[in-house]
Order: structure tokens, then sequence, then C-alpha cells
């Protein structure tokens, strides 16, 4: 098979590492800028340190605080316009995956024709791309690595993808432990575990690129390591630091493998039932990793299950290989606190629609092996037995 890596974005990181972004929006040429956040961030006091510092290197600043979750295409043909009107040649985002995606759609329409629903993928957008920067609040979607976003259809409702090397790509993530400091502790578990999913998935993709490999393992074993700490201690600064790694290289491996199964699922499940993304996506990961993916590719299960301190002897079957490794997420999944799925008590009306539109879902594609609707069924029931 011939694959090839994806550029790793550049990764400023370190405690007070965003009060350098004056410095690095001048080193990327930038000298009038759209911050682009939501309404948490700044009533987080996050924001105003970095406009502060932005115009302290003399670089003209406009604002764009309207993001919401899940983005819909009319706020970035807002945001594009504002841009546009204000002949800005940067873009700075602070926030989650949701405003970290909303600034690179906003990319798109300062080169190409609003509105942004045209540009859906598969279109290919034209012309060179404002540098931007990506100062992430939340450490899971990984959008500050990846080439991608998700923006929601206005008229139908569904979340689209975005898709460019180019356009999609932050010139420079600025990564300091204390924009993350203010998450709690479920919400950070939540997208700790969007990255297990990223990472695990990856290694049961039907796209394979050996530095993938090297990125998926350092993740997880980044996660089990230290997200006890995050849950235990939100002004952890180290353990905080090497999640939010783990979270953009994660987000790197969403473009060479993309994500798989537990995204087939969770975002199905997440629709329907309005989950936060990193549960909705977690949830399956046990079950699947026992009756699929163990099956699939036995040694990438074994190589996970060692990272979350399973021990085998050589000597184990499949079946063994895949209940020790189920267990062993389970069981963190446990210590971290995360809910199982019977606990959620889902409706079965509705459980059955996610499941109707799995196999249709945007991973599906990437994923090793196309699983059937009656797949699927399978890696529900098994989920609702975990207790
Ligand atoms: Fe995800």
């Amino acid at each position: 098979m011939i694959s090839q890596s994806a550029p790793i974005v550049p990764v400023l990181s370190g405690m007070n590492s965003h009060l350098r972004v004056g410095i690095k929006a001048k080193e990327l040429g930038m000298t009038k800028v759209l911050v682009v956040y939501d309404a948490g961030v700044l009533n987080a006091g996050i924001v105003d340190p970095v406009i502060e510092n932005l115009k302290a290197s003399r670089i003209d600043v406009v604002t764009f605080g309207k993001v919401t979750p899940d983005p819909p295409d009319y706020q970035v043909d807002e945001g594009g316009k504002l841009a546009n009107d204000e002949k800005v040649d940067g873009l700075i985002a602070i926030g989650g995956g949701s405003v970290l995606d909303c600034a690179k759609a906003i990319n798109y329409l300062t080169a190409n024709p609003s509105p942004i629903n045209q540009w859906f993928f598969p279109a290919i957008p034209q012309g060179k791309p404002l540098p931007m920067i990506a100062i992430p609040t939340t450490a899971g979607t990984g959008s500050e690595g990846s080439f991608a976003a998700v923006i929601t259809d206005s008229a139908t409702g569904i979340k689209k993808a975005i898709l460019d090397g180019n356009f999609c790509r932050y010139s420079l993530t600025v990564s300091d432990p204390l924009m993350y400091a203010g998450l709690p502790a479920k919400p950070s578990a939540y997208c700790a575990f969007d990255v297990l999913t990223h990472s695990i998935d990856s290694l049961f993709s039907a796209y394979d690129e050996p530095y993938s490999h090297m990125f998926a393992e350092t993740a997880v074993r980044k996660v089990v390591k230290y997200l006890p700490r995050v849950i235990a201690n939100g002004n952890d600064y180290e353990a905080r630091q090497e999640i939010a790694f783990s979270a953009t290289i994660a987000g790197n491996l969403l473009n060479t493998n993309m994500a798989g199964n537990t995204h087939c699922m969770g975002h199905n499940i997440g629709a329907v039932f309005h989950l936060p993304h990193g549960l909705a996506v977690a949830l399956p990961l046990v079950s699947l990793m026992k009756l699929f993916y163990s099956k699939w590719r036995p040694e990438r299960a074994k190589l996970v299950g060692e990272c979350f301190g399973v021990h085998f002897s050589g000597t184990e079957t499949v079946e063994e290989i895949g209940e020790l490794t189920g267990n062993a997420i389970f069981k963190f999944y446990k210590d971290c606190g995360i809910e199982t799925f019977s606990e959620l008590e889902l409706n079965e009306e509705d459980l059955e629609k996610a499941i109707d539109k799995m196999t249709d879902d945007i991973q599906t594609p990437t994923t090793y092996i196309l699983m059937s609707r009656s797949d699927y069924v399978s890696v529900i029931e098994h989920m609702k037995t975990l207790r």
C-alpha cells in the first residue's frame, strides 16, 4: 500500500505561551487580524489578554465573537464578510473545536466567494489562504492539527465537512496549559476520550501510514497516563500540556487515517440523543474492540492493550486479546467516571434511528472493513451488557 504522512502543524507550547501570540503573528506577516472566539472563552477572561498582546505588537484587531457550537453556515458567511470588509491579513482562533473550525471556514471565504455551503467537500477552494493561529482551549477535537472542519448546513441541519490541506491548516498552534485549566473534570475527560478514539480508530483504519502508528500509540499512552491527573487536579499544568499535545497529534491522524467506527456510531448516537461528542464516540469503543477490532488486527489490539497496562503472555487467542484489551479500556472508563451505555437509559426507538444512519456516516469510507447494519446492532447489544 502506498501512503503519505501529513505535515505536523508547528506547536508553540508551555505556560504563558499565549503571551507570545503577538510576536508569532508578526513573524507570520500579520498586520491586521480577525480574532474568532465564542462567548464562553470571552467570559472566562481568555480573549482579552490575547487581544492586548496582539495590540502591544502593533497588530490591528477586529473581533468576531459570535461562534456557537456546531457553527452554522450563515455564521461563517458573516465572519467571512467581516474579514473581507476589514481587509484582515490573518486569523486568530481562540476556543474549542467549533471556533477553530469556524475560523478555517472563514479562511475559505477570504479567497473564495460566499456562501460557504458551496464549498463543502468535495469542492476544492482556490487561491491563497490567510495565515492562521489556533489557541485551543479544549484538548480533544484536534482541529488545530487537522485539515478539515465541520460546519452545519442550516438548510438541512446536517453537519458537513470542508477539507483542504491549505485553507484548513493552521500556521501555528499555541498550546498553553493555562488555556485549558478552567475546563471542569467531566468535559476534560470527554475531550480526552475523543483523543483516544481518534488514536485507536486510526490503528483500525483502511488507510495505513507508519508515522500515524507512532502518533497513535503516543497519544493513547499520554491519555492513559495523564488524564487521571487532570481529573484529580485541573490545575496540574504538566498533565494538561501532555493531554493537549496528544489531542494535536491525534488531530494529525485525522489527516491520514481519519476516525473510524467509533465515530460512525458516535456521530449518530450523539446527534439523536444530544450527547457530548467525546462521550458519544467513547461509548462503542470497548464493544468494537472486543467484537471487531481485535479480530481485524489482533496485533494492534494487543498494542492498544499494552498501552492500557495489559501484559500479554503471547499465547492468547484473538478472542482473549479482544477481551483483555477491551476490559482494560473499560476499567479506564470507570476510573475516569465515564458513563456506561446502560446508565444513559437511551430510548430504543430513537436508538434505531441512530443505527439506521451508521452505515452511511461520513467516516465510513475509511473504516478497515465495512460494517453492516446488523454488525452495528451486535455492537449496540454488547454495549448494553457493559456495567
Ligand atoms: Fe472526534
